[in-house]
């Protein structure tokens, strides 16, 4: 391809089980009658938003894929299988079927290495996709027409801490981003993870009444609202700077990294996000949250002392 590649969008896109199921797509074999429509309608908006947009892969980066030695990265072509949650087997058994872009998988892993990363690319052929993977990329692009990149959460938050972890991150962030912008491919990145996660352990009778979905604590609550006013305010450094403690009061998914990777591969956004929607499942903070690089291009090119 004669262009340099580039990402075209990068979106907050969590992963729970329960919108692909109150969904009903054929895939899945239980069905629903309803529930979380406001975050069913933020993905919405979210899909609605990149239609005036091309992507040739979508990558994406799952806090269910836990791998202990360093990163890992799908390196098989194609995969077909049954995905159950682990927790929820009654509300999520999805037949995948999914192409993944070997060439782009290779080259991220080989830009990680030069950068001091632990990388390795997965060519088991029986490996089992893990659903954040599947819920996040089917939510996005349900017509499975893409193929896509899948980066696993390395442990380095949980065995080291939030710092080190958050730093590890944002360098596989920028890896991503320079082995995309070399590949000549435009990228649709997916950071799979929610905000808060603290959650309730017991399910109520009919899965989706939603006359017991609630946030599980008011602390939960002002943590993701002052995490998503920093997203829209363009703020990102200042919420990489609070994340340990996002982490830890919130009890975040952003634990497993998945964030911190999305913001490196960005460059830090410095420019507002557009949140698509917010909502609770099980008692967790979800977020559906759209950066588009184009706007980072328009700040650049306003004359100066001119504000947005
Ligand atoms: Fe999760």
């Amino acid at each position: 391809m004669a262009d340099a590649g580039r990402i075209v969008a990068g979106a907050l896109a969590p992963h729970p089980p329960h919108l692909v199921y109150a969904d009903n797509p054929p895939q899945n074999e239980p069905n629903a009658t309803c529930g979380w429509e406001t975050l069913r309608w933020g993905y919405e908006r979210l899909r609605k938003s990149l239609e005036d947009r091309e992507f040739d892969v979508i990558v994406v980066h799952s806090p269910h894929w836990k791998t202990v030695q360093g990163t890992h990265v799908l390196g098989v072509p194609h995969f077909k299988s049954l995905s159950v949650d682990p927790i929820f087997p009654n509300l999520f058994r999805f037949h995948y079927d999914l192409n993944v872009d070997v060439e782009l998988a290779r080259a991220i892993v080989a830009e990680g290495q030069q950068q001091g990363l632990t990388m390795q690319l997965m060519e088991n052929p029986d490996f089992r996709v893990d659903y954040g993977t599947i819920v996040a990329s089917h939510l996005v692009r349900p017509q499975w027409d893409t193929p896509i990149v899948a980066i696993s959460s390395s442990r380095s938050h949980h065995y080291y801490n939030n710092d080190v972890g958050t730093a590890e991150q944002l360098a596989l962030g920028e890896a991503t981003r320079r082995a995309i912008e070399k590949s000549g491919k435009r990228a649709l990145l997916l950071a799979s993870n929610s905000l808060s996660h603290r959650h309730f352990t017991e399910e109520p009778a009919i899965a989706e009444d939603m006359s017991a979905e609630h946030i599980y604590h008011h602390g939960q609550y002002l943590w993701d609202m002052h995490v998503i006013e920093l997203m829209r305010q363009g703020r990102c450094e200042a919420l990489l700077e609070e994340m340990p403690d996002f982490i830890e009061h919130a009890t975040s998914e952003c634990k497993e990294g998945s964030l911190q990777w999305l913001l490196g591969a960005l460059g830090v956004p410095d420019y507002p996000a557009t949140v698509h929607g917010y909502g609770t499942v099980i008692g967790t903070g979800n977020a559906i949250v759209e950066w588009n690089p184009a706007h980072k291009a328009d700040r650049s090119n306003r004359a100066p002392g001119v504000s947005a």
